[in-house]
């Protein structure tokens, strides 16, 4: 029997006293065993997220849950290896173009990618909307692809970081997702288990982002890079916007095709911006001079994109589904967009289909927002500022009473926001 107790682990962090090496390995080992109970690592949870950890408690804990699974070996393939992370956004299909595009410039990027939950949307929904693509691989065939293309996109496997699998479940349930170290050990526990040599951190400041304020963005992207950095992996973190939807498409197939747009040389120029800011630091951070902007403009990104998608049964060339009713929103004025709320947008497509509520449920393809303006736009009263899409009717309302209250015209231009806040390295 253990000489350690989990009451007296919880006990310790919730007088405010940091956890031992000893207490850390011992209750994140024996919760992933299953010999610590739900309520004990709930209330474990909750402690770390009123009380804190130290940088050494926040190394410790994601080391070990790093240890509670495998960790890929991606030494057989020969290029560079760097790969992407955002912490969630609203319109955020940053990964599809980037991944074939920084491939494209000769890295290897091994995606290892997440549903959605809430109204944020998770990159292998948006995926499945192709029809054939499979989002399962093994890991043979993972390394296989990334060796032969370079790029993959797929779902993490049960074996990869299971502790952080059911600790997230919990702190989904519990209240406690929002604590800062359970955030930066569950990101780069998984990162840095799949074996990537690089990663660029993508940290969403706004209302559509985890963190809506920017001292507490900075807090996790910093703490993320040490994590990164302590493990042997290349890791710099960009602060970016998210007050405002990344680009005009909210939702899944929609999403697809507006990150085709980007590859085949046009797309909204948030998206272009983003795409190419986090290629260029994929490509420094992997060692690799080459030009992301020449690797759109030839089409070497869009051959890059058809072979990643061929390669897991989808077809690149296949029509996207389409929603079966639409509504659009129109101005009530004249004026100038002053404002897409992205949270609010992201819950109108939520409340579409686009999203789920709980894990297990299944997603619409062709649901979501479809904005028509930006910020700053001008617009008379009866134009058209975004579609809903949905399977089905009975949805419009609420989506629809979520839309009104997210976008607003003014008599005045807003004044502009960057993308691009800061860089953390
Ligand atoms: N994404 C993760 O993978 N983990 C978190 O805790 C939050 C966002």
């Amino acid at each position: 029997m253990s000489e350690i107790a989990a009451v007296d682990v919880i006990r310790t962090k919730r007088d405010g006293h940091p956890l031992s090496d000893a207490q850390i390995d011992w209750v994140v080992a024996a919760y992933t065993r299953g010999e610590v109970a739900d309520e004990q690592m709930s209330a474990l949870a909750m402690a770390i997220l009123l009380r804190g950890m130290t940088p050494g408690e926040i190394a410790r804990w994601t080391a070990a849950m790093i240890a509670s699974g495998e960790r890929l070996d991606l030494s057989a393939v020969p290029r560079p290896t760097v790969d992407k992370h955002s912490t969630g956004g609203v319109g955020d299909k940053i990964t599809l173009p980037l991944t074939p595009l920084v491939a494209a410039c000769g890295a290897a990027v091994p995606q290892l990618s997440g549903r959605g939950l809430g109204h944020t949307g998770g990159t292998l929904d948006k995926l499945e909307s192709i029809p054939g693509w499979r989002a399962r691989l093994s890991n043979d065939e993972f390394v296989s692809q990334l060796r032969d293309l370079g790029a993959v996109i797929c779902a993490a496997g049960d074996g990869l970081a299971p502790a952080d699998r059911k600790l997230y479940a919990l702190r989904d349930v519990t209240g406690t997702v929002e604590a800062i170290p359970l955030i930066a050990s569950s990101i780069m526990s998984k990162k840095i288990a799949e074996g990537t040599g690089a990663l660029v951190l993508d940290v969403k400041v706004g209302t559509g982002a985890f963190m809506k304020d920017e001292a507490s963005a900075r807090e996790l992207a910093a703490t993320m890079v040490e994590l990164g950095k302590a493990h042997g992996v290349r890791t710099v973190a960009l602060l970016t916007d998210m007050n405002t939807p990344l680009g005009l498409a909210i939702g899944n197939a929609n999403e697809v095709a507006e990150s085709l747009e980007v590859l085949a040389g046009g797309g909204p120029a948030d998206v272009i911006e983003l795409t190419l800011a986090l290629a260029r630091e994929m490509l420094e951070t992997a060692g690799i001079d080459a030009d992301p902007a020449e690797a759109l403009r030839s089409g070497a990104a869009m051959d890059s994109w058809r072979a990643m998608i061929r390669a897991q049964g989808g077809d690149p060339e296949a029509a996207l589904p389409v929603a079966r009713e639409t509504e659009v929103l129109r101005a009530g004025q004249d004026g100038v967009v002053a404002s897409l709320d992205a949270l609010g947008l992201g819950l109108a497509a939520w409340r579409l289909g686009a999203g789920r509520a709980r894990k297990e449920d299944p997603v619409s393809f062709g649901a979501g927002v479809q904005l028509k303006v930006r910020p700053g736009d001008a617009v008379r009263a009866g134009d058209v500022l975004l579609e809903l899409r949905t399977d089905d009717g009975e949805r419009i309302p609420a989506a629809r009473a979520e839309a009104e209250q997210a976008v607003s015209v003014a008599p005045h231009a807003p004044t502009p926001k960057p993308l691009l806040i800061d860089r953390i390295a």
